[in-house]
């Protein structure tokens, strides 16, 4: 048995015989149950067959493809074996999330350092770790790490990100690749000409490549056209000054579907015009090949992570609105209260059942009037105990959690082929003043 919104649930998600939802092979009432909510659900398979769907897409048209995850979308021990298994490098921003990936057994070898201001500790650490690459974001960082490999007597692999002057019509707080941004050096004010020639003429960096990133979630496929023509255009003349491009980065910001009316394209699509068009522009402008490095993180991990919450107190303001507290919220997804995002849900238990709807906003538990997680959504009649499920959850919910009103972050569970295990165990009391002294 199937439901409406299925295709934004993770894959092979069904209902039950009695009207229940299941994910991983798992009834999502039975997990709130074990493991208590709120609670986030993974499912194993779809991280995997997406990992697997962004390695074919790219490489059976572009054999050099390299697949990044972007860690910050959503990174734990097994998050990070995850991806080690399936044989993708780990887009990294800070040294948190480097710690965390060695931790895991990642090698550093295979990881890009990004961020427009990564302090000296979190360089010092990267290149003592060996990371494969840092992603130079500025020319405090540039002159910084020439030093500090210098002085260890190594060359370290970098990339400069370069910022293109191409609007990807995302919400403006996730925007990065227009003129007005905080990161990397711009072509359009000339600092990126500047940034290449000190990055060749520094003998303890190797300039690699050239990376940016548009934005996210980009739900257009022109901006990465565009942006990549006007890149490659900009770096031609380079190479008489001594550029080898030999990796080459359009970042990620590959969106996915958050409800059903707002479908994105299919990674075939992204794959299709990044791919078409770096050839076509390495072949008009005589470039060899480089590598490409492509950088997903939302479209790894979102539509594999359910939230589930627990149904509380049930406030009706008639002719207004009727508000359906859970016992999560802003705390654990901020996204809505952050960007205006809109998410669906589903009632776990009551599945098929079809009469009474009412249209309710679903309110988190936070002392913000803004906690609201989904506004004006058609459920079955609600009572207090009901279990809700919030399909796309699975990037940047957890990941720019907090423990605002001192609520304990909520546990996470992988679920594949029917069993369930813990992979981040719910906070505790103890764990919230735990680094008190
Ligand atoms: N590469 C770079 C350099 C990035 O800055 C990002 C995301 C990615 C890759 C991965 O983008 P993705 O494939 O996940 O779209 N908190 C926001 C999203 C911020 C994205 C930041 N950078 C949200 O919840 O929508």
């Amino acid at each position: 048995m199937t439901f409406d919104n299925v295709s934004l649930f993770p894959m092979g998600s069904k209902l039950s015989e009695n009207g229940t939802l299941t994910v991983g092979g798992c009834d999502i009432t039975n997990l709130a149950q074990k493991y208590g909510t709120p609670l986030y659900v993974y499912d194993e398979n779809t991280i995997r067959t997406m990992a697997k769907t962004f390695v074919k897409e790219f490489t059976s048209r572009y054999e050099s493809t390299v697949v990044a995850y972007a860690s910050k979308a959503f990174l734990t021990k097994a998050m990070a074996r995850i991806a080690n298994e399936e044989g993708l490098s780990l887009d990294v921003v800070s040294g948190g999330e480097i710690s965390a990936a060695i931790s895991a057994g990642f090698p550093a070898s295979r990881m890009d350092f990004h961020g427009n201001n990564k302090t000296p500790e979190e360089l010092i650490y990267a290149v003592e770790s060996g990371v494969g690459t840092i992603v130079v974001d500025g020319f405090h960082e540039l002159n910084l790490l020439n030093q500090l490999a210098s002085s260890r007597e190594i060359v370290q692999g970098i990339m400069l990100r370069l910022s293109p002057s191409v609007d990807a019509h995302t919400h403006g707080h996730t925007t990065t690749g227009i003129l007005d941004v905080k990161f990397g050096f711009s072509i359009e004010s000339g600092e990126s000409t500047t940034a290449i020639r000190q990055a060749l003429g520094s003998t303890n960096l190797d300039l690699k490549g050239i990376h940016f990133h548009l934005g996210s979630p980009i739900f257009e496929l022109e901006p990465y056209s565009q942006a990549i023509d006007t890149v490659l255009d900009y770096l031609a003349p380079f190479r008489s000054e001594g550029l080898n491009l030999r990796e080459f980065s359009p970042g990620g910001g590959f969106a996915i579907g958050y409800m059903r009316n707002q479908p994105p394209p299919p990674i075939s699509a992204y794959a299709e015009v990044i791919t078409s068009m770096l050839i076509k522009k390495c072949t008009q402008l005589g470039f060899d090949l480089p590598k490409l490095i492509i950088e997903p993180g939302r479209s790894i991990v979102g539509r594999a992570g359910v939230a589930v919450y627990t149904v509380g107190v049930i406030k009706d303001i008639p002719t207004v609105r009727t508000y359906v507290s859970l016992d999560g919220g802003m705390g654990d997804n901020i996204r809505p209260a952050l960007y205006g995002s809109e998410y669906e849900a589903v009632v776990a238990n009551k599945m098929t059942v079809d009469t009474g709807h009412e249209i309710v906003t679903l309110a988190g538990k936070y002392c913000e009037s803004g906690d609201i997680l989904v506004k004006d959504v058609s459920l079955p009649t609600l009572e207090s105990g009901d279990i809700i499920a919030i399909p796309s959850s699975g990037a940047y919910c957890l990941a720019m959690s907090s423990n605002y009103n001192m609520n304990p972050r909520p546990a996470v569970v992988m679920v594949k082929d029917g069993t369930s295990q813990i992979i981040r165990r719910r906070e505790t009391y103890q764990d919230l003043i735990a680094l008190d002294v």
